[in-house]
């Protein structure tokens, strides 16, 4: 199997995607065929030696991860070959297969996509206990959330609304700041260009915040504990600035406050009926569309350091993803229109809302969603002439009827592969609406993919998974789409590729 490897400690750039045997399973464990892994900060920190945990090299990082049960030890009950699920592996999921402790291994609804089982729980499942058991979060109580735009901070930012907080977000850009407010913080602060305290005083007036939740450390947690009100609780949650601030201890005292710290792993293994029951509630948000972890980008496999690398230059916003496989592409993961599974209503409109963008800064709310079906389109020969004029190809199998009639089973010419691609812009337009932007346009395509050849008056559509947003350094906004065209009554796509779209 694929697997990128931690082989000796370093930084993002020494790790090594090798194929590398598949691992052998315990009695207790089962082996897991990874469809998604969450790239979390400790990734970035396990790499280096610097976590808590330090498996022997050399490792696969990639602590949360989803997919599909191959193999399951004699001791496991809970879970089945084939079932879908989720597992807090730890490390091991940078891998096309992965060996789990069963009890660290969860069914995931059916509802639920992998992305989104890959995504979710090791961040809200943090921020959840940090908020509801260690601070004991009161309705109509202040909190301040430090990195808010963070894999947890923007956890706790949601987490926090939700259970009726007025919730402050401090952040390093207006970007990440505009995303915590969609998330429901009440009030904004960007600690690169404001100062901390003052702003708080601003906004709480003499009393200061009740909580702060702080998975970032460094200088500015001393500003943050000295804003902090009567009897207020301080999370310590994670040092992503790379300095464990040193805090002098007359704060405490003074502020009447208690610091307390936030393990989240150690309170899943000692708790574990507590912490079954939070991710239960989780989940049960999760569903009713309460919570949605944002996602920042979908990497491959392959881009896996670069990940990593992103988290380290804080450059996610959100949530990062590491697809594992080309299970976008296998045709069996879609459903693919035929008589039997499409009804006559839908093959004939096309059957979905456009998706609608708000500007810029929403963009990435809407990554890790499917779009589509578009409307069916016929392929006429005068489309397929018209683009033998434009490109020059006048190779017999497009345009020579006649001789096409004589001599190809079927007798049906056959579009131009790139002709069926080209439809992509258009069926782009009805999916997808963008608005409050100077304009977009269609960028480029990648890893473009002809399955089923288009002929004559075939009928083909599309259906496309938003995996992808980048920001540029001039301000514009790179989308990135996995796009199926589907090609009527075949049971595998006329093909799949990735579109490249800037939004400006
Ligand atoms: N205690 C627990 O149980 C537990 C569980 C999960 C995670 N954690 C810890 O929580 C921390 C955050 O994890 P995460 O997955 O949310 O990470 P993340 O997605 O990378 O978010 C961390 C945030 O920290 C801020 N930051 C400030 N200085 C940074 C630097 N030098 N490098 C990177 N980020 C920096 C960034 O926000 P700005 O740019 O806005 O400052 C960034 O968005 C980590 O230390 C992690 O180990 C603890």
């Amino acid at each position: 199997m694929k697997a990128v490897l931690c082989i000796n400690y370093g930084l993002p750039d020494t790790l090594v995607l090798q194929d590398t045997a598949t691992p052998s399973i315990k009695d207790d464990e089962v082996l897991i065929a990874v469809k998604a892994c969450g790239v979390n900060f400790p990734d970035a920190l396990i790499i280096q030696n610097k976590y808590q945990f330090k498996p022997p090299l050399p490792f696969a990082p990639g602590g949360e991860v989803s997919g599909i049960v191959i193999a399951t030890g004699a001791g496991v009950t809970h879970i089945k070959t084939g079932d879908r699920v989720l597992a807090l592996c730890g490390w091991g999921g940078f891998a096309e297969e992965v060996a789990v402790d069963a009890k660290r291994v969860f069914p995931i609804p059916p509802d639920m996509d992998f992305i989104t089982a890959a995504s979710t729980l090791y961040n809200y499942g943090t921020s959840y206990h940090a908020l509801k058991d260690r601070a004991g979060l009161k309705a109509g109580e202040t909190l301040l959330v430090m990195g808010a735009a963070g894999g947890v901070g923007i956890a706790a930012v949601e987490l926090g609304k939700l259970m009726g907080a007025t919730v402050i977000a401090a952040a390093s850009s207006d970007d990440k700041l505009m995303l915590c407010k969609e998330k429901g913080a009440e009030y904004l602060i960007n600690y690169s260009t404001e100062d901390l305290r003052s702003r708080i005083k601003e906004i709480t007036g003499d009393k200061g915040v009740d909580l702060i939740y702080d998975p970032v450390g460094g200088k500015l947690a001393e500003q943050a504990l000295r804003s902090i009100a009567w009897k207020g609780r301080y999370l310590i949650v994670g040092f992503a600035s790379g300095e464990i601030p040193q805090l002098p201890f007359n704060l405490a005292l003074l502020k009447g406050c208690s610091v307390m710290g936030v393990f989240w792993g150690s309170f899943a293994e000692k708790e574990p009926k507590q912490s079954l029951q939070n991710l239960g509630e989780l989940l049960q948000w999760l569903r009713a569309g309460k919570i949605k972890q944002p996602i920042h980008k979908i990497y491959r496999l392959e881009e896996a350091a670069q990940a990593v690398d992103d988290i380290m230059n804080r450059k996610v916003i959100g949530k990062a993803i590491v697809k594992v496989g080309d299970w976008n592409e296998d045709a069996s993961q879609y459903t693919i229109p035929n008589e039997k599974n499409i009804n006559t209503e839908t093959k004939q409109t096309g059957s979905s809302k456009p998706l609608l963008i708000n500007g810029l800064a929403d963009i990435t709310n809407h990554v890790g969603k499917s779009v589509g079906p578009s409307e069916w389109l016929t392929v006429s020969q005068e489309m397929i002439n018209n683009f033998a004029s434009a490109t020059l190809d006048f190779q017999w199998v497009h345009v020579d009827v006649e001789k096409v009639k004589a001599i190809l089973p079927g007798g049906k010419t056959i579009a131009h592969g790139y002709l069926s691609m080209s439809l992509v812009s258009q069926f782009f337009y009805q999916l997808i609406t963008i608005e409050n932007v100077n304009s977009f346009y269609n960028y480029g395509i990648n890893k473009a993919r002809f399955i089923t050849p288009v002929t004559v008056g075939s009928r083909i559509r599309l259906q496309a998974n938003f995996t992808g947003a980048e920001k540029q350094p001039n301000g514009s906004v790179k989308i990135f789409l996995t796009c199926i065209i589907e090609l009527e009554d075949a049971d595998k796509p006329a093909y799949v590729a990735d579109l490249i779209s800037l939004v400006v």
